[in-house]
C-alpha cells in the first residue's frame, strides 16, 4: 500500500480536459472518475440522447453518494458541471486526451478514430479502452502512432482501482508517461502491459469465466462455484464477473478471438448467448444476468 500511495504522489496535472466517445457502461464510468476528481469531460456517443443517458450514471452514482452522507449537493453539483455532453467532434480540440469507448469492433473503432483525429490538437493524445483488440492494429487508424495508446479501465470504473496502460511499438514514452499520470490524477493505479490481444486481465479473466462456465456444465452449483471463487481470493465468481463486464461483450469477445486466432470456440458460450439473445439478460447493466439485481436489495442468483 506504502508503494503505491508514493506512486500516486508527484503527478503531473496536464490532462485537464478529456473526451470520451461511446457513453455506455464503460465511458460514463469513465466519465464519472473523471469528472470527480475536478476534469473537464466531454462526452459524446451516436446521440445527444445516449450521451445524456451516460451523463445520468454518474448522476445516478451521485445521488447515491448523497443519500450515503459521502458527498454534498454543492459538490455533486460541481461534479455534474464538469460533463458536458457534446454531439459533434469539433468540441474535441478543447481536449488534452481523448479515450475511445465505443462497441468492441474493430470497424467501429477504426471508423470513429479516423473521425475524431482530424479534430484534435497536435499534442493531444488519444486512447482506446478496448479490452482485446491489440493496440498496434488500431493505431494504424490513426494519423499520430507516436500519440496513440492503450488506457483499459474496468468495471464498475468508480470501484476498480486498477487501469492497464498498453503501449504499442509506435507509441511514444512521453505518452505513456502522460497516461500514467493520468491515471494516477484519478486516484488509480496504473500498470503497463503488453499488447497481446486480451492484454493481462481480458486473458486470465476470460479463462476464469470460461472454465466457470464448463464447471456448471459438468453439474456443479451455481452457488458453490460462486462462493468457492471468492473463498480462493478472487474479487467475484465467475458469473458475477461475467456479469459485471456484460453477457453481449462476454460473447463478442469469444468469438472474436475465435474468428481471429482460430483458437476453439467452447461451445459453453452457446448457453450464454441464449441468455442474451432469448431472455434480454445481459447482465448487471440489464438489471438481469445470470444474477438477478433488484433496485432495492441485494443481488440473487437467478
Ligand atoms: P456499451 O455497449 O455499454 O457502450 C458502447 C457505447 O458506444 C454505446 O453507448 C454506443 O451507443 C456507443 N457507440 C457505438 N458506436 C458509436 C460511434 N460510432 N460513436 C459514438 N458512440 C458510439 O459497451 P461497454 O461495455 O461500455 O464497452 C465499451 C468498450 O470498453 C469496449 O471496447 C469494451 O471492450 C471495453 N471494455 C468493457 C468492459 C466491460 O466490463 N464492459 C471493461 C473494459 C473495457
Amino acid at each position: 500500500r506504502q508503494k503505491i500511495k508514493a506512486r500516486r504522489e508527484g503527478v503531473d496535472h496536464s490532462i485537464q480536459c478529456i473526451g470520451i466517445i461511446g457513453a455506455g457502461l464503460m465511458g460514463s464510468g469513465i466519465a464519472y472518475a473523471a469528472a470527480s476528481k475536478g476534469i473537464r469531460v466531454l462526452l459524446k456517443d451516436i446521440s445527444l440522447e445516449k450521451a445524456h443517458q451516460g451523463k445520468s450514471y454518474t448522476e445516478r452514482i451521485l445521488k447515491k453518494r448523497i443519500v450515503k452522507g459521502e458527498s454534498t449537493a454543492s459538490e455533486v453539483e460541481g461534479i455534474l458541471e464538469n460533463i458536458q455532453t457534446v454531439s459533434t467532434y469539433e468540441d474535441f480540440k478543447a481536449c488534452d486526451l481523448v479515450i475511445e469507448a465505443v462497441v468492441e469492433e474493430r470497424s467501429v473503432k477504426g471508423q470513429v478514430i479516423q473521425e475524431v483525429q482530424q479534430y484534435l490538437r497536435k499534442d493531444a493524445l488519444l486512447a482506446s479502452n478496448t479490452s482485446t483488440l491489440p493496440i498496434a492494429g488500431l493505431s494504424t487508424n490513426s494519423l499520430q502512432p507516436k500519440n496513440f495508446i492503450g488506457l483499459h479501465f474496468f468495471s464498475p470504473v468508480e470501484k476498480m482501482t486498477l487501469v492497464e496502460i498498453i503501449k504499442a511499438k509506435e507509441t511514444s514514452l512521453e505518452c505513456v508517461h502522460r497516461c500514467i499520470d493520468f491515471v494516477k490524477s484519478l486516484g488509480k493505479l496504473p500498470i503497463v502491459v503488453r499488447d497481446n490481444r486480451g492484454f493481462y486481465t481480458s486473458r486470465v479473466f476470460s479463462t476464469y469465466i470460461t472454465e466457470g462456465l464448463y464447471c456448471i456444465l459438468e453439474g456443479v452449483r451455481p452457488a458453490l462455484l460462486e462462493n468457492a471463487g471468492e473463498i480462493s481470493g478472487m474479487p467475484m465468481g465467475p458469473l458475477e464477473i461475467a456479469d459485471a463486464v456484460g453477457l453481449d461483450l462476454v460473447c463478442h469477445i469469444h468469438q472474436q478471438v475465435h474468428q481471429d486466432t482460430g483458437e476453439e470456440y467452447s461451445e459453453v458460450y452457446d448457453v450464454v448467448r441464449l441468455l442474451v439473445e432469448d431472455l434480454d439478460r445481459t447482465g448487471k447493466k440489464a438489471g438481469k444476468g445470470f444474477y438477478e439485481y433488484p433496485e432495492e436489495g441485494e443481488k440473487y442468483l437467478w
